[in-house]
């Protein structure tokens, strides 16, 4: 590092397709970069997992992201994120970045009421990741959070629309602003969830703003490569997605939300899978 430029690609991992969701981002922001992401398909949901699976699943993930030669690594994971970000920089040559910090700058810098909702997996929601993130961010804030452990599954079918996904995101966010109806700002606590965006504003309404990490974890990823020295100048950018499960079936729901932007998606042998 230190010459200026760095060509090798940006990694992104998460447990399916969610982080999909931050990648888009990533590829907004930082045209000229090349990605490689990789989905942990075969092992999804890692929500209610316990936290020593989702560790060593995030850590054999991350060995295969490394082994792509990327640069600089986005758990785009909160679970993993939550569980297992310590771990991976332990384990990691180059930096890693992760989405909590992130989605917790977001949801402080929005909330006027001081009272933010915390929507994720069960697993983030016990790791108390954030409640302590946000409340670095900005220790005034009230934070009250709600497991959705149903919402993963639903969306790794491809079902992000229709009665069904109404039905438990009504009962998930009556049940949140029910704990704390002056929630002024809700955040999607998990990649997969702005998949679901129009459903959960339609629920919240327009009296609470719905904010997630994508935005905030490229621009952290763009600040860091440019202290670093480390962005792409060539411009000839290569984007590559990779799942550890079925590939039809990934590429089938990623397909449907990103279209012509997703590249064929390659079946990955990570060890341990
Ligand atoms: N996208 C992951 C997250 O942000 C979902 C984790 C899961 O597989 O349950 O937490």
């Amino acid at each position: 590092m230190g010459t200026g430029s760095d060509e090798r690609p940006i990694g992104l991992f998460d447990s399916g397709v969610g982080g999909l969701t931050v990648l888009s981002e990533v590829r907004r922001r930082l045209p000229a970069e090349a990605t490689v992401y990789l989905g942990d398909g075969a092992r999804t949901p890692y929500g209610p997992r316990p936290a020593d699976d989702v560790r060593r699943f995030t850590l054999e993930c991350a060995d295969w992201l490394l082994a792509q030669d990327v640069k600089l690594l986005i758990l785009a994971c909160n679970t993993a994120t939550s569980q297992a970000l310590p771990q991976v920089r332990d384990r990691s040559p180059v930096p890693v970045l992760g989405v909590v910090r992130p989605g917790a700058v977001s949801a402080a810098a929005s909330t006027r009421a001081g009272h933010v909702g915390v929507i994720a997996t069960a697993g983030t929601v016990a790791s108390g990741a954030y409640p302590a993130a946000i409340g670095e961010a900005d220790a005034r804030l009230i934070v009250t959070q709600q497991a959705c452990p149903e919402l993963v599954p639903l969306v790794e079918a491809g079902e992000m629309s229709g009665p069904r996904a109404e039905g438990l995101l009504h009962g998930y966010l009556g049940e949140l602003l029910a704990a704390d109806p002056d929630i002024d700002t809700l955040l999607l606590g998990c990649t997969h969830y702005p998949l679901l965006r129009p459903l959960i504003e339609a629920e919240v309404g327009p009296g609470v703003a719905v904010v997630d990490s994508a935005f905030t974890a490229a621009l952290a990823a763009e600040d860091l490569l440019e202290a670093l020295r480390a962005r792409s100048s060539s411009g000839s950018s290569r984007h590559r997605v990779a799942t550890t499960g079925p590939v039809e079936a990934f590429s089938a729901v990623a397909g449907r939300v990103f279209g012509a932007e997703l590249p064929a998606v390659e079946r990955a042998a990570v060890e341990g899978v």
